[in-house]
């Protein structure tokens, strides 16, 4: 992988990805697009302007600037999606059938994110393992586990090598995510900081599990620079580094901001989606096939966040 393309590079993982990418292959390998101008992204490195439903002009940027690996950010998350699925549809599966369609013209690699909104009510919910039930009652999990049948397709028909990691939430700092179930655990912290209170749209006792950005982007690079031959699973990879219901992330940053309080005003569809998924995944696979290991705990992840986005928002509570 020395030559990259990020399609929906301006989102929560692509703002955050492009930057770490080009402090590793170099500025001027990562081509990032976006649907819409991202000027931060521009700064120091190629950027177009890209609409993912559009596989010609996808093609002629792969073309162009000669690329060997697809990164397909492009998502619609799981509640927003649950709010107009065929269009959820539409964007999610049609940005991946582009980027695995210009993969196999130009023999490109692709990654494209799954999710724990892969599974669904009928998987285990206690150490979810990587082969199992996936039955997911989404539009956006629908999406996510037919698009791992998609990819591994690809590979077995046409030989592109294509690869996956399905994330929990993502907690981050830089960018905001859009519309997903796990959003809450991102928004939290915010609020904290401005407000010393949230309001929150997710059961107290739901366990989910999360991931901090800084653990998901290194997941990505050695997920892609792995040894093929290592390789059992492709599409997708359970990845796990911590599980924690509303309650325990508010008690952590109460450790910090001891006046924080939390009430909820629950989200019917953010309620039924969160109860869908897993407590926590079982991720040995990724740990034998390509030596995955998190270095981001709740309490370091609470810790960094809190500082981040106290220097962010300009504030010495
Ligand atoms: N963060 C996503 C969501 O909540 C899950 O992959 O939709």
């Amino acid at each position: 992988m020395k030559k990259i393309l990020v399609v929906g590079a301006g989102g929560q993982i692509g703002s955050e990805l492009v930057p770490y990418l080009r402090s590793v292959y170099g500025s001027h390998n990562v081509v990032a697009t976006d649907v819409r101008e991202c000027k931060n992204l521009a700064e120091d490195g190629p950027f177009e302007v890209l609409d993912a439903l559009n596989p010609t002009t996808m093609a002629s940027v792969v073309a162009r600037h000669n690329l060997d690996t697809i990164f397909n950010l492009v998502a619609l998350l799981s509640a927003v999606g649950e709010r107009n699925p065929q269009m959820a549809w539409g964007l999610n599966m049609g940005a991946l059938l582009n980027a695995l369609e210009v993969a196999r013209q130009h023999s490109c690699a692709v990654f494209t994110p799954s999710s724990i909104g892969a599974f669904g009510p009928t998987s285990p919910k206690d150490g979810t393992p990587q082969d199992t039930i996936m039955q997911p009652t989404t539009i956006y999990g629908i999406c996510k586990v037919t698009g791992e049948l998609l990819s591994n397709y690809y590979t077995q028909k046409y030989g592109i090598d294509t690869r996956s990691l399905r994330f929990p939430g993502i907690i981050s700092n830089k960018t905001l995510p859009g519309g997903g179930t796990t959003d809450y655990a991102v928004e939290i912290f915010y609020e904290a900081i401005r407000n010393g209170k949230y309001t929150c749209a997710v059961p107290s006792d739901v366990y989910m599990d999360m991931i901090y950005m800084p653990d998901a982007l290194r997941a990505i690079v050695e997920l892609m620079e792995a040894d093929p031959a290592k390789l059992v699973h492709r599409n997708s990879f359970n990845v796990a580094s911590m599980s924690f219901t509303p309650e325990i992330i508010a008690a952590e940053i109460r450790k910090h901001i001891p006046e924080f309080t939390m009430d909820y005003d629950i989200d019917p569809v953010k309620d039924q989606i969160s109860r869908s998924w897993p407590n926590y995944l079982d991720d040995s696979c990724a740990r034998e096939e390509w030596g995955w290991k998190p270095k981001w705990d709740l309490e370091l992840t609470v810790a960094d966040m809190l500082e981040a986005i106290r220097y962010k928002l300009g504030h010495n509570r």
